[in-house]
């Protein structure tokens, strides 16, 4: 890498700091959630009992519209996945949950629950993917490392009409991620972020500046190629070719709505 490469590098890693009060910069806990980074290499040991327990608890108490609770969470140790899936858990992670926006039980037992599946959809998705949240935060304290995954090969939304397949899931059901949990193995750094007032405005939209936009999407491009050594838009055409077919699918098991199933 040549010195101006090195000097972006190391810039990038100041400026990607969270940036916290210097009053709120001994909380324990506000340090665990600034600082949590995706994790995507493992050891090979799996996590204990009550750490897996309390992590599918988190999950389980999470915040959810009018606490309809609209997830499922379908859970593999390392042996379960491939055993199920016939190939190895992804990043060699040693557990996963596969979380699903569910419908389906909430409508065996709510008198009158509306037939409208575009918002059938958004609650189920909005309130697993809090769930999914909650586990990855109870992980992090925990010291467990986790990466959500849409594109795992068969395991994340764009498999969504194959693993209603492999995993018998009624309509109503849709898989929506894969989170995978294990102890960390790597210490990335902070990938590029959007300034804080480009995200957070009072009030009214306000479009971000275009060169701010420009300056993170060229870290973006440039982080990816650190660290695949591919560029970016490969990611993206990857995603055109592989979302077109989602998108039907999906289609077909969102619109694909439950009747009462009492
Ligand atoms: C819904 C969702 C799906 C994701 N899918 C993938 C994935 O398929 N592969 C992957 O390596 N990372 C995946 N990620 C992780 C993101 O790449 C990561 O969150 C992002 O780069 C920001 O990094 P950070 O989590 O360290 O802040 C996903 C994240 C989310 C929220």
């Amino acid at each position: 890498m040549n010195l101006i490469g090195f000097l972006r590098g190391l810039a990038r890693l100041v400026a990607g700091r969270p940036r916290i009060p210097r009053s709120l910069s001994d909380n324990e806990a506000l340090l665990r959630v600034l600082e949590r980074r995706s994790i995507r290499k493992f050891h090979d040991r799996d996590l204990g009992d009550d750490e897996w327990q309390a992590i599918l608890e988190a999950g389980r108490l999470a915040p959810s519209t009018v606490n309809l609770q609209t997830w499922s969470f379908s859970h593999f140790t390392r042996d379960e996945w491939s055993d199920t899936f016939d190939r190895p858990l992804p990043m060699g992670a040693p557990r996963a949950v596969i979380v699903l926006a569910d419908t389906h039980r909430a409508r065996r037992v709510v008198e009158g629950f509306p037939e409208v599946p575009l918002c059938d959809f958004t609650v189920g998705v909005m309130n697993a993917s809090l769930a999914a949240m909650n586990m990855t935060s109870a992980a992090e304290a925990l010291g467990v490392g986790s990466v959500m995954l849409s594109e795992t090969g068969k395991t994340g939304f764009y498999d969504a009409a194959e693993l209603s397949t492999t995993l018998a899931l009624p309509p109503g059901v849709v898989p929506i991620m894969t989170v995978i949990f294990g102890w960390p193995r790597e210490a990335p750094v902070m990938p590029p972020k959007l300034p804080l007032d480009a995200v957070a405005f009072p009030g009214r939209y306000c479009e971000t500046p275009q060169p701010v936009l420009d300056a993170w999407y060229e870290q973006m491009q440039a982080g990816y190629r650190a660290s695949t050594g591919q560029a970016f838009q490969r990611q993206i055409d990857l995603y055109n070719r592989r979302l077109a077919e989602a998108e039907t699918d999906l289609q077909r098991m969102v619109m694909d709505t439950e009747t009462d199933p009492r």
